[in-house]
């Protein structure tokens, strides 16, 4: 996949030379109304005993701890406390959407209602909503600006889709701040200094993916088939082409079920698909139906394949991500034994929430390099922290991260940067994240905004002067995120 800092350009590009391009795809998307709930916040305590938000001193603390074998963190207090904000997730509610009761993270916010409720006007955030947050099939990482599409996505081999999520302190501060107005942003740039917004320390930010179970992946009556990873041998490959398979039946009791090559429905996270998430998932390939071909209907199962976890708990957030796993006893790379182990630690994992395993990363280097540059700093002599999602990031080439090596040379880092990490295999979550600056109107950041692998990214790198950083979230630097109808044009006059 052709990602990077190509993607700012083109999206440039496409402003200026397809002045009609956004408002196609404004309007593409239908804003059904599904149900009403409201969203629901975190509670103030984890299952494994951790507060949230924990103090940042505490998660420092684990990070100072941090011991990464073979490229994976072991540290157990962090891997607790990934178990604690999942199990805390996808606990099921008591709202109710289309006759389904709803888990914690499916009552929470989209960007899009971020930015209705600041075109409305709103002092706060509605009590209650109408959508889950339609699903959006687009390539990973597509700029939903730019027609820039991934190397083989197809909904017929059953690729993937996903959604960005905010929990109510996160859509509340980004409503109060107008995070998503031009203006604003490019108004908190100052010459000559790197500058940055700030979330509140409760903030969540998550980025669920999906699997539908369409027609195309159709075995037989009650069958599908489902792409599963095997490793760093399915690496940089597309999801759809991973080796081997496992089996879906809709039908949990079937008798086919043996838990090794056939799952049933009830050990993923799932739902049924409304007529809503059909109808974009259908048209959201930009364009048209040209990928999806019309073949997800109302009524089909769908798989949460996993879901990136980001909490603001300390200033360079904490980042965990997790993925469907036939063996959850025994994930391998991204995640480990060790990792799995984490489970036995929190009280309240369902049986569909706990065939997930966990990938995470508190830091990119172990040790800890410190947050800002200081002469003398090194990191030959650190380890890896590879921290990975294997239906995202797992399928990550190196044209992804092209342009890293460059900047790192350009900038006098030459000395900091990593040589073998290159690819998604070898990405961390905080390095890509770092990198988060607020680039709308298509500005190129020198080297801001250009996707990273695991590098030490320090918060001041000299490419973020005169830049402002979005505290770690991708989703607030005014490239990524689907717009609501109207919001392009209020956004031309506020
Ligand atoms: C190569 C860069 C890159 C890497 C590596 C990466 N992300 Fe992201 N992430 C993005 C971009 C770009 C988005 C914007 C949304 C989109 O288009 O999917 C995003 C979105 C998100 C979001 C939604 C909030 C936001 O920032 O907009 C979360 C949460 C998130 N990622 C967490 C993670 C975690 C956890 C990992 C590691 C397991 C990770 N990311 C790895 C680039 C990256």
């Amino acid at each position: 996949m052709k990602r990077s800092v190509l993607i700012f350009m083109f999206l440039g590009m496409s402003i200026l030379i397809f002045p009609s391009f956004l408002s196609t795809v404004e309007n593409a998307f239908l804003e059904i109304r599904e149900c009403t709930f409201s969203p629901q916040e975190m509670p103030s305590m984890l299952s494994n005993g951790d507060s949230f938000p924990t103090d940042s001193v505490t998660i420092n603390g684990w990070v100072d701890n941090s011991y990464a074998l073979n490229g994976l963190e072991t540290n157990k207090d962090m891997i607790s406390h990934a178990w604690g904000l999942w199990a805390a997730l996808t606990t099921v509610t008591d709202q109710v959407c289309d006759g389904e009761p709803l888990r914690l993270f499916e009552t929470w916010y989209s960007p899009q209602d971020v930015m209705r409720a600041t075109m409305g006007g709103y002092r706060d955030m509605p009590q209650q909503i109408n959508s889950t947050g339609n699903l959006e099939f687009r390539a990973k990482f597509e700029s939903s600006n730019g027609s820039f599409h991934g190397r083989g996505l197809s909904a017929e081999r059953g690729d993937i889709v996903g959604k960005v999520k905010f929990n109510p302190a996160t859509a509340e501060a980004a409503l109060d701040n107008k995070y998503y107005l031009n203006s604003v942003m490019t108004g908190k740039k100052v010459p000559g200094k790197v500058s940055t917004i700030e979330l509140p320390t409760n903030s969540v930010a998550l980025k669920p993916i999906y699997r539908v179970l369409t027609d195309r992946l159709k075995i037989y009556d009650g069958m599908y088939r489902f792409h599963k990873w095997s490793g760093k041998s399915d690496g940089l490959k597309d999801d759809d082409e991973f080796e081997s398979y496992v089996y879906v039946c809709t039908d949990a009791n079937d008798s086919r079920i043996d838990n090794v090559t056939v799952f049933g429905i009830d050990v993923f996270i799932h739902h049924t698909m409304s007529a809503a998430e059909a109808h974009n998932y259908n048209i959201s390939s930009k364009e048209g139906a040209e990928y999806s071909n019309n073949i997800a209907a109302a009524g089909d199962m769908v798989i949460v394949l996993g879901s990136h976890v980001a909490s603001r708990e300390s200033t360079r957030w904490t980042w965990q991500t997790f993925y469907w796993t036939p063996t959850p006893d025994s994930p391998v790379f991204p995640s480990s034994v060790v990792m799995a182990e984490g489970r036995n630690t929190v009280s309240t994992l369902d049986k569909a929430s706990s065939h997930y395993a966990v990938s995470l990363g508190y830091s990119m280097l172990s040790p800890a390099a410190p947050e800002n540059y200081t002469p003398g700093i090194t990191t030959y002599d650190r380890g890896s922290v590879y921290a990975l999602n294997p239906f995202i990031e797992g399928t990550f080439t190196t044209d992804v991260f092209a342009n890293q090596e460059y900047y790192y040379n350009l900038n006098g880092l030459g000395d900091l940067f990593i040589t073998k990490n290159v690819d998604g295999l070898t990405s961390s979550c905080m390095g890509c994240h770092s990198q988060a600056t607020y680039l709308g109107n298509g500005q190129e950041g020198k080297g801001a905004g250009t996707f990273i692998a695991d590098q030490y990214v320090p918060r001041n790198a000299p490419w973020f002067t005169g830049e402002l950083q979005t505290d770690f979230l991708w989703s607030l630097t005014g490239s990524f995120e689907v717009l609501p109808k109207g919001f392009e044009q209020y956004n031309k006059t506020h």
